[in-house]
């Protein structure tokens, strides 16, 4: 064990145990006239009807810390400092810098997980709320396997229903090769609006489409074609866009909503038998318990549609039945938008009801708010349509250059262009996932562009200096036998930040609230800079050069996982 607040609860906790009689969570948290303090007496003092101070001595008298924290003290009221033994400190930073996980433990109990994430929709342009689950999604994915947890992908594709009607016609009309080019080159919207166009003007054209639906349910073989055309250029460019953005989607991932066909007639039948379903104005509806409308009325979740067509819900109904029971995980995260709230409690409602979902699976909804603009309203164009994804990228990444060529022109081309695309996108990552997922967040390239503050580039330049500190002493990887000697303030800083990272990974592995990462990078390259300003390294004498170059060393891996769990390159040069 290497994590400094757990060895301190490991030994306060029998203590107070002791003074007690029944046991006590000693919880301790970073002092501020200490490295930790523990604020257990207060509480307990209060019980007991004791003196705080004296509980806390007394704790302190039953806790065996002299090889830990042989200063440990009472202060104030009650409270207990401490401060770790820097011997200890050093033993401790020796213990993780020989570790290749860099001291974070496997799960003990590692368990199949299965994440739904990006899910956009065939022939549509992908929008800035696919961007977010995209995002989040491959963090999610990052973190649970990291963990050692079985992770399975799941992008849910939006690939059946209505709208197929009308695109499959369109696609006719323009001929089979001239639709492939445009969805796969990424004209989505174009191709999407001008169905939609012919629809609303064309009584034929909405005649040929409904036809259309009917023979792609029946399973038509030239529709099913017709229909396997658009899917696969859809996918050829959804795939694209996640290459772009290194992220771990691949086409095995792809488990659109058609996947989960053949199931609805058992869903639904398995529904009725149970005496779920019931008849709304010709549609088929369960009335899960506790939803109501304003009115106070019962919400229906409709299943089926009065045209006998299953819907999205009855889809989501077959999935969640089928990972259940077939795939067999036991946490499901659902990476979608705040908006789609009520339709997910309603289906894993229903799923619970029918034994479907049960104990010991837990279902998740990681749920996100709204990307604003800088005008604090839904991100747009000036046009008023939704922005194209990739030109956000590709704007970002632009800017990235420009910043990089004033910073270092030195930079060959090859290269300026890799830390360019490392910058500009792990900056769009990196603001994502550094906001509070649950809230709405503002997309400004100036903010996620800077090379100061909470952002991906300050993160990934703090790891480039440490490098080059490395590379400025001749050294590539720091003598392993190295035991860090912890003096100056500002090292010890840098350590006790090097040694929370266990705490903070297990802690964003349960919540999947990144920005708990993110804050913790973000001190940590803090803690950095300010060692590196106050602590020379190639100068000092041996022994304290050979101690900080393990330092940098340390605090280059930390941040280059760090940023690896959230999606995000860490160049060596920029
Ligand atoms: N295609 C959906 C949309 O664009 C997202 C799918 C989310 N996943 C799910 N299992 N419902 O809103």
């Amino acid at each position: 064990m290497v994590n400094p607040e757990k060895l301190l609860i490991e030994r306060l906790a029998p203590a107070f145990a002791q003074v007690a009689g029944t046991p006590v969570d000693p919880s301790t948290r970073r002092g501020r006239h200490a490295d930790f303090q523990c604020d257990g007496a207060l509480g307990l003092a209060r019980r007991l009807g004791r003196d705080a101070r004296e509980v806390a001595a007394e704790v302190l008298r039953r806790a065996r810390l002299d090889d830990l924290c042989p200063t440990a003290r009472v202060a104030g009221p009650g409270f207990i400092e401490l401060d770790l033994d820097p011997a200890r400190l050093g033993t401790l930073l020796a213990d993780i810098a020989a570790d290749p996980r860099l001291g974070v433990p496997r799960a003990d109990r590692p368990e199949t997980v299965l994440v739904d994430y990006s899910g956009p929709n065939t022939a549509k342009e992908m929008h800035v709320g696919h961007l977010r689950s995209t995002i989040i999604g491959d963090a999610a994915v990052r973190i649970l396997d990291w963990q050692g947890h079985t992770v399975l992908r799941r992008n849910h594709l939006g690939d059946w229903g209505t709208p197929f009607g009308m695109l499959i016609e369109h696609l006719l009309d323009i001929g089979e090769a001239e639709a492939a080019h445009e969805l796969s080159v990424g004209d989505l919207t174009g191709f999407y609006q001008a169905a939609r166009r012919a629809f609303d003007a064309d009584e034929a054209f909405r005649e040929h489409s409904r036809k259309r639906v009917v023979a792609l349910q029946a399973g038509d073989p030239t529709t099913l074609r017709l229909w396997h055309v658009l899917v696969a250029g859809s996918k050829a460019y959804f795939t694209a866009v996640y290459t772009r953005l290194g992220v771990r989607l691949t086409e095995d991932d792809f488990f659109g909503e058609s996947h989960y066909n053949d199931r609805l007639p058992s869903v639904i039948r398995e529904l009725a038998e149970a005496g779920l379903l019931r008849e709304s104005e010709g549609a088929q509806c369960v009335f899960p318990a506790g939803f109501t409308n304003r009115e106070g009325e019962p919400l229906p979740l409709i299943v089926r549609k009065s045209d006998g067509g299953f819907n999205y819900a009855a889809t989501d109904l077959a999935a969640v039945r089928q990972r259940v029971r077939e795939v067999g995980a036991t946490r499901l995260l659902y990476v979608i938008g705040a908006p789609q709230r009520e339709h997910l409690e309603m289906v894993f409602a229903t799923a619970r009801s029918m034994g479907w979902l049960a104990a010991p699976t837990r279902v998740e909804h990681v749920d996100f708010g709204y990307v604003l603009g800088d005008d604090g309203r839904i991100l747009r164009t000036r046009a008023g349509a939704s922005i194209k994804l990739v030109d956000l990228l590709d704007e970002a990444v632009a800017r990235a250059r420009a910043a990089i060529a004033g910073k270092n022109p030195d930079l060959d081309a090859d290269t300026r262009a890799a830390v360019a695309r490392a910058v500009g996108i792990g900056a769009v990552k990196y603001g994502d996932l550094s906001a509070d997922r649950r809230k709405d967040y503002r997309f400004d390239y100036d903010r996620m562009l800077a090379f100061d503050g909470n952002t991906a580039p300050y993160l990934q330049y703090a790891r480039v200096r440490s490098l080059s500190i490395l590379r400025r002493a001749g050294v590539g990887t720091p003598d392993p036998s190295v035991v860090p000697i912890v003096r100056e303030p500002a090292e010890r800083e840098l350590a006790l930040r090097l040694l929370a990272l266990p705490e903070v990974i297990e802690e964003v592995g349960a919540s999947l609230e990144f920005h708990r990462l993110t804050q913790y990078l973000f001190a940590l390259a803090t803690a950095f800079t300010t060692f590196f300003e106050k602590c020379p390294v190639v100068r000092a004498e041996p022994a304290i050069r050979d101690s900080r170059l393990t330092l940098c060393d340390l605090t280059a891996r930390t941040l280059a996982l760090g940023l690896d769990l959230l999606g995000i390159e860490a160049p060596d040069r920029m």
